[in-house]
Protein backbone atom coordinates (compact mmCIF):
# COMPACT_ATOMS: atom_id res chain seq x y z
CA UNK A 1 0.00 0.00 0.00
CA UNK A 2 2.80 2.25 0.95
CA UNK A 3 4.94 2.12 -2.13
CA UNK A 4 1.60 2.28 -4.47
CA UNK A 5 0.57 5.82 -2.42
CA UNK A 6 4.08 7.38 -3.17
CA UNK A 7 3.93 5.99 -6.58
CA UNK A 8 0.50 8.17 -7.25
CA UNK A 9 2.18 11.34 -5.47
CA UNK A 10 4.92 10.79 -8.27
CA UNK A 11 2.43 10.21 -10.88
CA UNK A 12 0.09 13.02 -10.18
CA UNK A 13 2.92 15.07 -9.18
CA UNK A 14 5.11 15.13 -12.30
CA UNK A 15 1.80 15.52 -14.77
CA UNK A 16 0.99 18.48 -12.65
CA UNK A 17 4.82 20.12 -12.04
CA UNK A 18 5.13 19.54 -16.06
CA UNK A 19 1.39 21.07 -16.89
CA UNK A 20 2.85 24.49 -15.54
CA UNK A 21 6.57 24.01 -17.06
CA UNK A 22 5.22 23.75 -20.22
CA UNK A 23 2.56 26.20 -19.73
CA UNK A 24 4.75 28.93 -19.22
CA UNK A 25 7.29 28.50 -21.65
CA UNK A 26 7.19 29.56 -25.10
CA UNK A 27 7.91 33.61 -24.41
CA UNK A 28 10.42 35.79 -25.15
CA UNK A 29 11.56 35.77 -21.28
CA UNK A 30 13.55 39.08 -20.43
CA UNK A 31 12.88 40.85 -17.49
CA UNK A 32 8.98 40.51 -16.47
CA UNK A 33 5.98 42.99 -16.47
CA UNK A 34 2.87 43.69 -14.68
CA UNK A 35 1.86 42.15 -11.31
CA UNK A 36 4.59 39.67 -11.24
CA UNK A 37 7.31 42.18 -11.91
CA UNK A 38 6.16 43.97 -8.99
CA UNK A 39 5.75 40.85 -6.83
CA UNK A 40 9.14 39.85 -7.43
CA UNK A 41 10.80 42.83 -6.83
CA UNK A 42 8.52 43.51 -3.69
CA UNK A 43 9.60 40.02 -2.18
CA UNK A 44 13.14 40.00 -3.35
CA UNK A 45 14.09 43.27 -3.76
CA UNK A 46 14.62 43.26 -7.17
CA UNK A 47 14.19 41.20 -10.14
CA UNK A 48 17.59 40.01 -10.94
CA UNK A 49 17.80 39.18 -6.92
CA UNK A 50 15.16 37.08 -7.64
CA UNK A 51 16.23 35.77 -11.12
CA UNK A 52 20.02 34.94 -9.23
CA UNK A 53 17.99 32.84 -6.41
CA UNK A 54 16.01 31.14 -8.49
CA UNK A 55 18.85 29.76 -10.48
CA UNK A 56 20.79 29.23 -7.78
CA UNK A 57 17.91 27.09 -6.19
CA UNK A 58 17.89 25.21 -9.49
CA UNK A 59 21.69 24.60 -9.54
CA UNK A 60 21.51 22.94 -6.21
CA UNK A 61 18.20 20.85 -6.47
CA UNK A 62 17.82 17.15 -7.67
CA UNK A 63 14.66 17.57 -9.97
CA UNK A 64 12.65 21.03 -9.44
CA UNK A 65 13.22 24.78 -8.30
CA UNK A 66 9.73 26.70 -7.56
CA UNK A 67 9.05 30.25 -6.97
CA UNK A 68 5.28 29.92 -5.30
CA UNK A 69 3.23 32.62 -3.51
CA UNK A 70 2.55 31.13 0.20
CA UNK A 71 -0.51 32.20 1.89
CA UNK A 72 0.51 31.91 5.00
CA UNK A 73 3.36 34.40 5.03
CA UNK A 74 1.92 36.66 2.19
CA UNK A 75 4.79 36.69 -0.06
CA UNK A 76 6.93 34.63 -2.71
CA UNK A 77 9.51 32.45 -1.89
CA UNK A 78 11.56 30.24 -4.19
CA UNK A 79 11.06 26.76 -3.03
CA UNK A 80 13.54 23.25 -3.89
CA UNK A 81 11.92 19.86 -4.74
CA UNK A 82 14.10 17.02 -5.53
CA UNK A 83 11.90 14.95 -6.93
CA UNK A 84 7.99 15.16 -8.84
CA UNK A 85 6.34 14.42 -5.27
CA UNK A 86 9.06 16.08 -2.59
CA UNK A 87 8.92 19.33 -1.19
CA UNK A 88 5.84 20.69 -1.77
CA UNK A 89 4.59 23.22 0.34
CA UNK A 90 1.17 23.46 1.40
CA UNK A 91 -1.55 26.71 1.07
CA UNK A 92 1.56 27.89 -2.08
CA UNK A 93 0.62 28.68 -5.44
CA UNK A 94 3.43 28.08 -7.82
CA UNK A 95 4.09 30.26 -10.57
CA UNK A 96 7.26 29.74 -12.03
CA UNK A 97 8.53 26.06 -11.95
CA UNK A 98 11.83 25.59 -13.27
CA UNK A 99 12.66 21.31 -13.85
CA UNK A 100 16.11 20.76 -13.57
CA UNK A 101 15.47 16.77 -13.76
CA UNK A 102 18.66 15.76 -16.36
CA UNK A 103 16.02 14.49 -18.98
CA UNK A 104 15.05 17.78 -19.01
CA UNK A 105 18.09 19.16 -20.27
CA UNK A 106 20.83 16.68 -20.77
CA UNK A 107 20.39 16.01 -24.82
CA UNK A 108 20.96 20.01 -25.50
CA UNK A 109 23.15 20.91 -22.90
CA UNK A 110 25.12 17.36 -21.03
CA UNK A 111 26.22 18.79 -17.63
CA UNK A 112 25.91 22.61 -18.45
CA UNK A 113 22.76 23.04 -16.19
CA UNK A 114 23.39 26.81 -15.59
CA UNK A 115 23.25 27.24 -19.15
CA UNK A 116 19.77 25.42 -19.23
CA UNK A 117 18.60 27.59 -16.44
CA UNK A 118 19.27 30.79 -18.66
CA UNK A 119 17.95 29.45 -21.53
CA UNK A 120 14.77 28.10 -19.74
CA UNK A 121 14.49 32.51 -18.20
CA UNK A 122 14.79 33.44 -21.86
CA UNK A 123 11.96 31.78 -22.86
CA UNK A 124 9.26 32.44 -20.29
CA UNK A 125 5.93 33.52 -21.05
CA UNK A 126 5.24 36.36 -18.08
CA UNK A 127 1.79 36.62 -19.84
CA UNK A 128 0.96 33.51 -18.99
CA UNK A 129 2.14 34.08 -15.49
CA UNK A 130 0.27 37.38 -14.75
CA UNK A 131 -2.80 35.51 -15.90
CA UNK A 132 -2.15 33.04 -13.31
CA UNK A 133 -1.66 35.53 -11.07
CA UNK A 134 -5.11 37.20 -11.61
CA UNK A 135 -6.86 33.41 -11.72
CA UNK A 136 -5.75 32.98 -8.28
CA UNK A 137 -6.52 36.39 -7.05
CA UNK A 138 -2.49 37.06 -5.62
CA UNK A 139 -2.43 39.87 -3.77
CA UNK A 140 -0.11 42.76 -5.09
CA UNK A 141 0.35 44.83 -2.09
FE1 LIG B 1 10.71 16.92 -16.36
Amino acid sequence: MRALKVDLSFAIGGIKNHELYFEHLGGSGGDPTGAVRDLLARDFGSVEAWRADLKATGMAARGWAWTAYDWDEGRLFNYIGDAQNTFPVWNATPLVALDVYEHAYFLDYQTDRASYIDAFFANLDWGVVNEWVGRYGIPTR
